[in-house]
């Protein structure tokens, strides 16, 4: 099931109206408060002498960071905007970054084939995705990674729908980089956290490690409170 018109023309619209400017979605946060400590997580899992790829990469903040730690560092995403945004950002870091739909699964085999067994990063992807199509994204991460690779997921949890709803419920209004994502239709936190693990198990990644965190966000509540978005990591395996 591939994605709908819609799903990928909000996200082309999403990012065709941010700004190159570091923080303006509201995801994009330093990595020092997420691809890093999350690197911490993986790295005892992983083999850095492999590529890994961070499938939905957005902008690329959080592939740069990752460029530091592995051999080589490839990001992806839906929205041709994104990898332009990406592309700009990394201002000759050795890094890569393609267009690619991970529901395309003649485009993730055809990634594989070029990179081999691969890490996998993937942050965020799965809890807004359109509900028929994310078994789809978990077996591109399955694909990805091979046997030998590791895969590395983070995912909003249904504790998230809470902190977006006092930040919704604000008496003037969500927080402007909130309320642009709602604007474009996209939908934080709809994917439910058994959801998420059967999904994983289906695609036959078997979870090596994981834990709760929250993905600090660049928005802040109306007491000036960080958005901070409760959510689970895994690492995981294929077969
Ligand atoms: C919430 S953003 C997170 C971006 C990035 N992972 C980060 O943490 O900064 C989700 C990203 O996934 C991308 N995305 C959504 N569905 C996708 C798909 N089917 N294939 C590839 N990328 C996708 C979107 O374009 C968007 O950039």
């Amino acid at each position: 099931m591939n994605v709908s018109d819609n799903y990928r023309d909000n996200w082309e619209s999403y990012w065709r109206g941010t700004s190159d400017a570091t923080g303006e979605a509201i995801w994009d946060c330093d990595p020092a408060l997420s691809a890093e400590p999350h690197s911490k997580l993986f790295l005892p899992h992983a083999d850095t002498t492999r590529t890994i790829v961070d499938l939905g990469c957005g902008n690329g903040t959080q592939t740069r960071y990752l460029a530091t730690r592995f051999a080589r560092a490839v990001g992806v995403d839906l929205s041709h905007a994104a990898i332009e945004h990406a592309r700009r950002a990394a201002d000759g870091a050795p890094v890569e970054f393609q267009q690619l739909d991970l529901t395309d699964t003649g485009a993730v085999k055809a990634l594989h084939d070029r990179l081999g067994d691969s890490n996998v990063y993937m942050r965020a992807v799965i809890h807004q995705s359109e509900p028929a199509a994310r078994a789809a994204v978990a077996a591109a991460v399955a694909e990805i990674i091979g046997s030998e690779g590791r895969a590395f997921v983070v995912e909003l949890t249904s504790g998230s729908r809470d902190v977006l709803k006092r930040a919704t419920d604000d008496p003037e209004g969500p927080p402007a980089k909130l309320r642009r994502v709602f604007d474009h239709g996209l939908k934080p936190a709809d994917a439910d956290d058994q959801e998420i693990l059967r999904l994983l198990a289906e695609a036959g990644l078997q979870v090596l490690a994981d834990g709760e965190t929250t993905l600090p966000q660049t928005e802040y509540l109306a007491d000036g409170t960080r958005i901070d978005l409760p959510a689970r990591w895994f690492v995981l395996a294929g077969k």
